[in-house]
């Protein structure tokens, strides 16, 4: 398994691109069961999730192209298979988001239960209750979930109310009522960036669908959807992730293709802690640290447009060198402070009560050898490493490969000091092997 070694204590300074939003590519990916014309997606990021998804299309018997390494031409022409194996599930949950698709197209699914994960115990109840509502039949089978539609091989467009806010259980609905018939309400929907962006690839396609990106959502159902082509927004997650690299090294960094309004909540947390940042323009942000230093601020962890929980780690560990003390609850996940007890063995002051971490900062951080517990933990350790005195060993970075693409390259471009130290058997990010031509 690949390792980061970091030298910390170096001031970032330059400009990094920000990729494509994964959370985003992965549900348009799934979308393109929808129809057997071919759907076009650009700006994908070269992440390992995204070759998971790749795989689990090929799978079912979508033929992929990859004319340029970020864009992805799938064709679901002859699917043969509608299932998600619990190999591809337990590695990445996300391969959840084929149930809506399948069940709407061809009239069946069968995914297997994603269990637990490190974060929490992240259930899809929900996803399955509000296709119930569309007059799916759901039974379990040997930790499967097994989905038909109703009789004539159609769902059939309903309300459905969310008890919770769920981002791919809304991903999911959204896709199967694009092909239900009649109409569908969605009530209580997840309002996240990565919803309307979907949305937007569903009416490409010539689906009806609106409201997305508030928690009322209306879909019109149609007999078919066709081909189209759609761009990725970018990843808010990882912008936020450079916006504490920038201001946590008291270095500079100018960041583009980002989306700032998609960054709001960040950025008007990171500013009450005295980092500055201005709007360059509607895909620029540029960052400092101001010059009073670092301030702690609390954060609560809430849905879209709030404080997000994909960037609870990553401040948690800019609060380790802010002046005073900060409270961070987490309410999303039960179980997301894992980074925490590494984050201490380099010498951060937290201490965790339930779902509320307190941080006394500035704390003197000193390199020590870590372990990377899921995706946004590992980067929160990476910033981590960026600002502790002498080596850090980062171990188990796959967990970062899930999600950014390529961070130590883009890190080490402003001028930190990181290497992957290569593990000859399991490397990471394999090649995407099939380059073909539009
Ligand atoms: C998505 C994101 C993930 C992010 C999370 C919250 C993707 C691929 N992943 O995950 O990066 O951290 O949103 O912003 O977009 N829940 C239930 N029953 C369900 C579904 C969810 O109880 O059927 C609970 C979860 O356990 C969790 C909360 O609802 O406590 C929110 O989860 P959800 O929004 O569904 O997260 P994901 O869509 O899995």
């Amino acid at each position: 398994m690949d390792k980061f070694r970091i030298t910390g204590g170096r001031a970032l300074s330059g400009r990094i691109n920000v990729s494509g939003a994964k959370n985003s590519a992965l549900p348009c990916m799934a979308a393109a069961l929808l129809t057997g014309e071919s759907v076009t997606l650009h700006n994908v990021p070269y992440v390992r999730d995204i070759i998971t998804q790749r795989r689990l299309l090929e799978d079912l018997g979508s033929h992929v192209l990859t004319p340029e390494l970020r864009t992805h031409k799938i064709t679901a022409a002859h699917i043969e298979l509608f299932e998600a194996p619990y190999d591809l599930v337990k590695t990445m949950r996300a391969s959840v988001l084929v149930l809506g698709p399948l069940l709407a197209r061809f009239g069946k699914a069968k995914v297997s239960l994603p269990g637990g994960c490190a974060i929490g115990s992240r259930p899809i109840d929900l996803h399955l209750e509000s296709l119930k509502q569309l007059g799916a039949e759901v039974s379990l089978e040997a930790g499967y979930v097994v989905a038909r539609a109703p009789r004539g091989g159609r769902l059939v467009g309903a309300t459905v109310n969310f008890d919770k806010v769920t981002v791919t259980g809304t991903e999911n609905l959204l896709m199967a009522a694009t092909l239900a018939a009649g109409t569908t309400t969605l009530n209580n929907a997840a309002c996240e960036p990565e919803v309307a962006d979907l949305a937007e690839l569903l009416n490409r396609m010539g689906a009806r669908v609106r409201g997305a990106g508030t928690p009322h959502i209306t879909i019109e159902g149609v007999e078919t959807l066709g081909a189209a082509e759609h761009t990725i927004i970018p990843d808010r997650i990882e912008t936020g992730t450079f916006l504490v690299a920038a201001a946590i090294t008291n270095g500079e960094l100018e960041l583009k293709d980002c989306m700032p309004e998609h960054s709001a909540a960040v950025i008007a947390k990171l500013r009450e802690a005295g980092v500055e940042i201005e709007e360059v323009n509607q895909s620029t942000l540029h960052v400092r640290r101001a010059g009073g230093g670092l301030r702690a601020s609390d954060i609560t962890t809430e849905p879209y447009p709030h404080f997000p929980t994909d960037m609870q780690a990553q401040y948690m560990t800019l609060m380790t060198q802010a002046a005073g003390r900060s409270r961070i609850t987490e309410t999303i996940f039960e179980n997301r402070f894992m980074h925490a007890s590494e984050m201490q063995r380099m010498g951060a002051r937290i201490a965790i009560d339930g779902r509320t971490a307190t941080v006394e900062g500035p704390a003197r951080l000193a390199g020590a050898r870590v372990q990377a517990s899921d995706l946004r933990a590992s980067a929160s350790l990476v910033l981590a490493g960026l600002v502790a005195e002498g080596e850090t060993i980062i171990e188990r970075v796959y967990h970062i490969d899930r999600g950014y693409e390529k961070i130590e390259d883009k890190l080490r471009r402003v001028g930190a000091q990181i290497e992957r130290l290569r593990d000859s058997v399991t490397s990471s990010l394999p090649p995407i092997t099939e380059v073909g031509v539009l």
